[in-house]
């Protein structure tokens, strides 16, 4: 199959907009920019299109997919949402949609099963990208867009990692220019509580702890019960085919002559202690000079394709500060490395 790119620039924009939506009421599967990663979308009602995602994907079919909407109305559309609950589910979306936050809800009979994994729930987003809100309004249903790159390998930030990823397998890839948030949405479920709304959290992301926090009691579930409770919480996710390890601290890290090594570093500061331990073939920085978490973050997808891509061995990659959206790049380190370790 031939895969078409579509430029969404100021020029190209509507044109971009028309076909993607053309191709999206045909049940075709088109990838769409948001502000955090690449999705790979279908017409959320649609049953057959959504199969396609998952086939593409190469996707389990127990790990549900995120739909995306173009209106705060369009939740009750939806979702099935108590009174008491949309008290504060309309805190949340005036505090953090449109944005990278996802909310998951019970959900109404329209969505089909296979969206969710057969689940009582439905995660739901309202992204900021103009592409993807342009072409969701147009379309007027829901959007089922799970992150386009194939199960379990690094989400894509750019029309061309989507084209690496999925190029030959989808007929059209709408470039709406490079993710600025870099990393995939935070998901809650949402829960009335006893005293105080909770919002469980299934994945950190660009939405913190610290803002959720005013809006209800953050839960972050040790380990989940089962994999229907966090279907996206697969300890290896986001990964690259180069082994990637990290260490708790840098004199963990013993090189094996025979092998080359490339460093995922935060900063490039020598005092990080990774620098000078090695000969490295390649160092990629995630926020060169004095460290910036919310360009790591941006960088972090780039950055992994990168050392990916440098024929290195083995990835080494430092970890960053546990705080902020720290919290959320630490997490797709551990996820991508080759071996989780026991912190
Ligand atoms: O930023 C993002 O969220 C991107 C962009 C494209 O919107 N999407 C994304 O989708 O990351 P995906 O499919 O790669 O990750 C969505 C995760 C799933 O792995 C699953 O864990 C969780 O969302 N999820 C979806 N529905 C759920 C549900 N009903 N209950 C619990 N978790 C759910
Ligand atoms: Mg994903």
């Amino acid at each position: 199959m031939e895969t078409e790119i579509l430029y969404a620039d100021p020029e190209g924009f509507d044109e971009a907009v028309g076909v993607a939506v053309q191709k999206l009421n045909e049940g075709e599967v088109v990838a769409l920019p948001t502000e955090t990663v690449y999705g790979l979308g279908a017409n959320a009602l649609d049953e057959n299109a959504v199969a396609k995602v998952f086939e593409v994907k190469e996707r389990p079919s127990f790990d549900p997919l995120i739909i995306h909407i173009a209106t705060r109305e369009q939740i009750y559309e939806v979702c099935d949402i108590s009174p008491e609950l949309d008290v504060v589910v309309q805190q949340l979306m005036e505090a953090f949609w449109p944005g990278p936050f996802t909310m998951v809800l019970p959900k109404k009979d329209i969505i089909p099963d296979i969206v969710t994994s057969g689940q009582a729930t439905v995660a739901v987003r309202m992204s900021e990208h103009p592409v993807m809100r342009a072409i969701c309004k147009e379309l007027g249903k829901p959007i089922a867009a799970p992150s386009a790159n194939r199960f379990g390998r690094i989400s894509p930030t750019s029309a061309h990692a989507v084209e690496k990823e999925l190029g030959g397998r989808i007929p059209l890839i709408i470039d709406g220019g490079a993710c600025n948030a870099g990393l995939e949405s935070t998901i809650v479920r949402v829960e009335l509580g006893e005293k105080r709304p909770e919002l469980h959290l299934l994945r950190s992301g660009p939405v913190v702890k610290e803002e959720m926090q005013k809006i209800g009691k953050v839960i972050r579930p040790k380990k989940p019960r089962n994999v229907e409770e966090a279907p996206g919480q697969l300890d290896s996710h986001y990964a690259p085919a180069t082994p990637l390890y990290i260490f708790e601290k840098p004199e963990d890290f013993v090189p094996d002559p025979a092998l080359s090594y490339g460093l995922l570093s935060y900063r490039g500061a020598e005092k990080d202690g990774y620098i000078e331990l090695h000969d490295w073939a390649v160092i990629e920085e995630l926020s060169p000079g004095k460290g910036k978490l919310p360009e790591a973050a941006v960088r972090l997808f780039f950055a992994l394709r990168q050392l990916d891509e440098s024929g290195v061995d083995v990835i080494v990659a430092e970890t960053v500060a546990e705080t902020a959206i720290g919290v959320a790049i630490n997490d797709r380190l551990r996820r991508a490395s080759t071996k989780i370790p026991s912190v």
